[in-house]
C-alpha cells in the first residue's frame, strides 16, 4: 500500500457550511507530530490521510489549525452516533469520576444493565451477552464456542468454514478464519480444519447458487457432520457486499440439518449501519452466535458475544474471561451510546439516507461504467469497486487518488481498503444530515471527474 508523504500541498481553499480547507494538506505545523508517529510507531500505523484530528462533532472531524472535514470513516465504522456525542461524554466522565477506573470480573453496577440492554436488541434467541473489548477477540470467542460445542457433539466435529475475501480481525484465530491470503502469510502452519469457500456476492464471485458451498466442502474433504460452525461477515467489510439471500437462507437450513452454529461477524454491520439493527436481518434467517464491535459503544473499546445460554454458558465460572471485560467506563459509554442511537432513531436515518446515497453510487456507477465495476453496500455503508478501464482488474491507483483528491476538498475517507486494495468505501456517521450527505457526494463527484476525467 502507498503512503502519503509528508511535505506539504498547495490545494484550493475551500469555504463551507460544513467543510474548511484553509492551509496546505498536510499542514506545515502539523508535521512535528505526523513526524514523532513515523518515527516511533511501526510503519503499519500509518496510511491513512495525515489529518491531526482535534475533535470530532458529529459529522464533521476538525484539526488543530481551523481545517474541518465532513467524516466519510466514523473513525473506522466506529461512530455511528456521531462524533464527540455529548450524551457519552457525559458518561465517561460521570464513571472516570465515580472512581471505578478498572475492576476485572469484581461486579460493578453497569455490567448487568449493559448485558440485559444488549440482550434486549438482540434477536430473542440470543439471551446471553459475553463483554468483551476488541472485535477481533469476539471472533475468537465464537470459534471456541462452536468448536467446544460441536466436539461435545462428537469428538471430529470441529470444522470451522468461512469465506475468501473475509476479514475477521488481526489475531491469530481471526486471521486463520479470514479469507485474503495476503494477511495469512506468516501463520505458517494453517489449522487444516478451518476452510474458506467462495463469498457469493455476485461481482467477484458471479456463482451465488448453494451448491457452490457443499461443492467447496467436499473438495476440501470435509465431511458436513464434522463441521461446527460456519462463520460470515453480515456484509463483507472490505467491500461492502452482501451475499446472496437465497444462498444464505439455503445455508441456515444446511446449518441445521447439519448440527452446525451459524455465527455472523456484526463487527462492522451492527448498530444500525446498514439501515438496520442488525446487518444479519437483510436475509430473514436466525443466527446462533452475533459477534459485535464497533458501533457498539460509539467510543471506548467495547465488543460483545451474543448467543443462546445454551452456547454462551459452556464455561465454567472464572474460566472464559479477559481483563477489560465490562471495563466500567467503556461499560458507561456503551450504554449511553445505544440510548442516543435509539433516541435518535440512527437506524431509521441510515435506511433513509443510505437510499439517497446510493442512488447517487449508481449514477455515478452509469456514468463510469467502465472504472467503477461495482457498487455494494446497504444504508450507509458503500463501497465503490474501481477496476482498470474496461477490465474487473481491481485499480487500486485510482481507487487511493479519489481517497486523496476527497481528502483535499474536505471530505474524510480512510485509504481504500477491499479486494485488491480497489474499494472507496464510504461509511459516514448515522446522524449525517441529508444536507451534509448531499454536500459530500458533490465532493465525490468531483473527485471522480478529477481522478477518471
Ligand atoms: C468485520 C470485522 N470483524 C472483526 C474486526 C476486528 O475488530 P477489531 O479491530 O476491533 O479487533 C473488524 C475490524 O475491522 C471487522 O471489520
Amino acid at each position: 500500500m502507498p503512503n502519503y508523504p509528508l511535505t506539504p500541498k498547495t490545494v484550493p481553499h475551500v469555504k463551507t457550511q460544513y467543510r474548511t480547507i484553509r492551509t496546505k494538506l498536510p499542514v506545515p505545523e502539523s508535521l512535528p507530530i505526523l513526524q514523532e508517529m513515523r518515527r516511533y510507531e511501526p510503519q503499519s500505523m500509518s496510511g491513512l490521510p495525515p489529518v491531526v484530528w482535534k475533535k470530532g462533532e458529529n459529522f464533521l472531524v476538525h484539526d488543530h489549525w481551523g481545517n474541518r472535514w465532513i467524516d466519510w470513516s466514523s473513525g473506522v465504522l466506529i461512530t455511528n452516533a456521531g462524533h464527540g456525542r455529548k450524551e457519552i461524554i457525559d458518561a465517561i466522565v460521570a464513571q472516570a469520576k465515580s472512581g471505578l477506573l478498572s475492576n476485572y470480573l469484581f461486579p460493578h453496577a453497569l455490567r448487568g444493565k449493559l448485558a440485559r440492554m444488549l440482550v434486549a436488541r438482540a434477536p430473542k434467541n440470543l439471551d446471553k451477552a459475553f463483554i468483551l473489548s476488541t472485535g477481533s477477540e469476539t471472533l475468537e470467542c465464537a470459534i471456541k464456542l462452536c468448536r467446544t460445542r460441536g466436539m461435545n457433539l462428537k469428538p471430529s466435529k470441529r470444522v470451522i468454514v468461512s469465506f475468501l475475501n473475509a476479514f475477521h480481525g488481526r489475531t491469530l484465530g481471526a486471521q486463520m478464519i479470514g479469507g485474503i491470503p495476503a494477511l495469512k502469510t506468516w501463520i505458517g502452519r494453517q489449522d487444516p480444519r478451518m476452510i474458506q469457500v467462495p463469498f457469493p456476492e455476485g461481482f467477484r464471485c458471479k456463482d451465488v447458487r448453494f451448491a457452490l458451498f457443499t461443492k467447496s466442502l467436499a473438495k476440501a474433504g470435509v465431511h458436513p457432520s464434522d463441521v461446527c460452525g460456519v462463520i460470515l461477515e453480515s456484509y463483507q467489510g472490505g467491500n461492502a457486499s452482501f451475499a446472496d439471500v437465497a444462498y444464505i437462507k439455503a445455508l441456515r437450513a444446511w446449518c441445521d440439518r447439519h448440527s452446525a452454529l451459524l455465527v455472523f461477524d456484526e463487527v462492522q454491520a451492527g448498530f444500525g449501519r446498514t439501515g438496520k439493527y442488525w446487518g444479519f436481518e437483510h436475509y430473514g434467517v436466525k443466527a446462533d452466535i452475533l459477534c459485535c464491535g464497533k458501533g457498539i459503544s460509539g467510543s471506548l473499546p467495547l465488543s460483545a458475544v451474543l448467543a443462546n445460554h445454551q452456547v454462551l454458558d459452556l464455561y465454567a465460572p472464572g474460566s472464559m474471561t479477559s481483563t477489560h471485560s465490562c471495563n466500567p467506563v467503556c461499560c458507561a459509554a456503551t450504554i449511553a451510546n445505544l440510548e442516543v442511537l435509539d433516541r435518535v432513531k440512527a437506524v431509521a436515518n441510515s435506511a433513509r439516507l443510505g437510499k439517497a446515497l446510493h442512488a447517487r453510487l449508481r449514477g455515478f456507477q452509469k456514468k463510469y461504467p467502465t472504472r467503477i465495476g461495482a457498487v455494494h453496500g446497504k444504508g450507509l455503508v458503500a463501497a465503490l469497486h474501481m477496476v482498470k478501464p474496461g477490465a474487473e482488474e481491481p485499480d487500486a491507483d485510482a481507487a487511493w487518488r479519489i481517497v486523496e483528491a476527497c481528502y483535499e476538498r474536505g471530505v474524510l475517507m480512510f485509504s481504500p481498503v477491499g479486494f485488491g486494495g480497489a474499494s472507496v468505501k464510504i461509511s459516514p456517521p448515522l446522524t449525517i444530515t441529508r444536507g451534509a450527505l448531499e454536500e459530500s457526494l458533490g465532493v465525490l463527484e468531483e473527485a471522480l471527474g478529477a481522478v477518471l476525467g
